[in-house]
């Protein structure tokens, strides 16, 4: 059955896109059906972290119902389908975001993952891209501004009755004026799915413009989406390049 998995949060900035990427490369290098929708037609990026910046038909196309999902849908080489939003603001005349939904409802019963790469906030454009998942993850940097907005959000999603898988933390440098984990788990009452070091590696792949985990599997940011991905995909997680003892660590995984 396809997953849609909605990724959200309250401020902008905080690594949505940069896990959307990510995670559906990852899953497409394990052989998984993946689609990933821009559903931040304001401010829309997606296509950009996968090297390219434009394709002729896009998402609001399809919402304006000028063109079929197969024709906005654009096949990166790293093997993820990528329905781009508009980068023009003018193609948002006539777009109805909270169309969303039943525009993609029975459209991808062949892919195995639907990653929406929602708008920052709890505005009409991440509602409507919440409304159209079933699992949202949300995204945080260690902080309280982005704690509490994840509170503000996982209220939103449990009257959205969408299954909340839990929250990824993003950016993370370790240092001690952030929130700990006991804190931020006592204040979200949800899993943290993944703690992602903050890495300028992560905007060095942007300006290569190939998702880091396509090219660099080794980094500890890529060992922590990797795992994340085994998770989401229900496999064990085998560490990357990392010598005799993770080979051995992966064999007694995989044989007990
Ligand atoms: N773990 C990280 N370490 C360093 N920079 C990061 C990390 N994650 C994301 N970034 C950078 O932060 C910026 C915002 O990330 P992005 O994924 O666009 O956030 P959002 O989609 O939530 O607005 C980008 O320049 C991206 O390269
Ligand atoms: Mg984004």
């Amino acid at each position: 059955m396809t997953r849609t998995i909605g990724l959200m949060s309250g401020k902008g900035g905080v690594g949505k896109t940069t896990i959307t990427s990510n995670l559906s490369t990852i899953l497409a290098k394990k052989e998984k059906k993946v689609t990933v929708l821009d559903c931040n037609f304001t401010t829309s990026h997606l296509l950009m972290h996968f090297g390219k910046v434009y394709h002729p038909k896009t998402l609001n196309d399809v919402l304006k119902g000028e063109s079929s999902m197969d024709e906005a849908t654009y096949l990166n080489y790293t093997g993820v389908r990528v329905v781009p939003a508009s980068l023009d603001l003018s193609d948002m005349m006539g777009v109805d975001v909270k169309m969303l939904g039943s525009k993609i409802e029975n459209i991808f019963q062949d892919q195995d993952f639907v990653f929406l790469d929602n708008a920052a906030g709890f505005g009409r454009e991440s509602i409507s891209g919440m409304m159209a998942s079933n699992e949202a993850i949300l995204v945080a940097t260690p902080y309280l501004p982005d704690i509490t907005d994840i509170i503000r959000g996982k209220t939103i999603l449990e009257d959205l009755g969408v299954d909340i898988l839990g929250v990824v933390l993003n950016k993370v440098t370790g240092k001690k004026f952030e929130l700990p984990d006991e804190e931020i788990l006592e204040l979200i009452e949800l899993p943290i799915l993944a703690k992602i070091p903050f890495d300028y590696k992560v905007m060095e792949s942007l300006g290569l413009k190939t998702p880091l985990t396509f090219y660099d599997k080794k980094s500890r940011v890529s060992k922590e989406l990797h795992r994340l991905a085994s998770t989401l995909a229900g496999d064990n997680y085998i560490p990357a390049g990392g010598g005799i003892l993770n080979t051995l660590s992966a064999l007694v995984k995989r044989w007990s």
